[in-house]
């Protein structure tokens, strides 16, 4: 991949999406194709069979997806298996047969066992039972990722996919029901304070314990692994810091400035209970990531005052 490669950044104003453009073009590279969702639907293969035959990338980053914390799955697990399963077929689909020289899919870690081994390597994908709560969306993902392998070992396609931990940073999803744990806790501080509540309620024990990575780290990432990793068994990407739901609440606490008192409501359910991934892989390969979760949490904040 080169500076004038044709690039394909698909799901671009994601979370992900948004940051690999950020760091793909500081490193210069300007020959990105970018469509927004209303401009190209992903779940209808003629037109991403057009889009791929028209524009004809060399490189696709595959970041865009169904994606939705425990409450949004919960409700909705019809569209993330229907959409993902279509997202990621049509879209591998397309490059292989337009013979796009490499593809990264994105995995992710809720998708492995619900009591896998910690810290989680890769080997632990599909070796127990899922989480109930995602399952619809964890079997759609997992079939991105055995397509990946097929067409690798069927068609000789340089397709990888990768396995971060819970993402957040700038671009996330903060709404209170649809958004993941840490971008819905800011949201849910912010409000508390603005409102003056002497208390505030949130799910589950506050007990599991979750590795979270800055989302820009992640761009290195996926920047790093395009580059050199050609592998077809799946990689994780992790940070090694681990907090318990509470600790991260007494963070966000600490930056939001909100004072009053947090009570957890056990009657709403926690989640996988421990979730950390080993990253020796990538790491011995000399990807390590770089922002802590502190440093991370106070991006964010920033960025969320300023696009409220
Ligand atoms: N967020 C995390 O914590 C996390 C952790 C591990 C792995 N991942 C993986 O990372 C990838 C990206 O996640 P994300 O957090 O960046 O999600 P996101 O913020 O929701 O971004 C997904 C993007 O995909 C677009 N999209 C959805 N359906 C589409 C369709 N049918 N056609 C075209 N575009 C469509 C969305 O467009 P709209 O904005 O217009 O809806 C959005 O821009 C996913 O594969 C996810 O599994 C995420």
């Amino acid at each position: 991949m080169d500076k004038n490669s044709k690039i394909y950044l698909a799901g671009h104003q994601g979370l992900v999406g948004s940051a690999l453009e950020r760091h793909l073009r500081t490193r210069g590279y300007n020959n990105l194709l970018t469509r927004r969702f209303d401009e190209l639907d992903l779940r209808r293969q003629d037109a991403v069979e057009e889009f791929f035959q028209q524009f004809q990338p060399e490189y696709v980053f595959l970041a865009a997806a169904k994606v939705g914390g425990m409450w949004a799955n919960y409700l909705r697990p019809g569209e993330f298996i229907y959409d993902n399963i279509l997202i990621q077929s049509n879209v591998l689909e397309a490059a292989r047969k337009y013979a796009v020289k490499k593809l990264l899919f994105l995995g992710s870690s809720c998708i492995y066992p619900k009591f896998a081994p910690q810290p989680i390597k890769e080997e632990n994908l599909l070796q127990g039972e899922l989480e109930p709560s995602n399952q619809a969306y964890a079997i759609a993902k997992i079939a991105g990722i055995a397509m990946c392998q097929a067409y690798r070992a069927q068609y000789g396609c340089n397709f990888i996919a990768i396995m971060p931990n819970n993402l957040y940073g700038p671009g996330d999803n903060f709404h209170p029901e649809n958004g993941h744990v840490l971008p819905a806790m800011i949201n849910k501080f912010h409000q508390a304070m603005l409102t003056r509540s002497p208390q505030l309620y949130l799910w589950g024990t506050g007990t599991p314990r979750r590795e979270f990575l800055y989302v820009d780290d992640l761009a290195t990432a996926c920047y790093f692994l395009m580059k050199h990793y050609d592998e077809a068994d799946i990689i994780n990407v992790g940070s090694g810091e681990e907090y318990s739901i509470s600790e991260l609440a007494a963070m966000v606490a600490a930056i939001v400035g909100y004072q009053g008192e947090i009570i957890w409501d056990s009657s709403k359910p926690d989640g996988t209970p421990r979730k950390l991934l080993d990253a020796s892989r990538i790491n011995a390969l000399g990807w390590h990531s770089r922002v802590s979760l502190w440093e991370g949490l106070k991006v964010t904040y920033d960025w969320y005052l300023k696009n409220l």
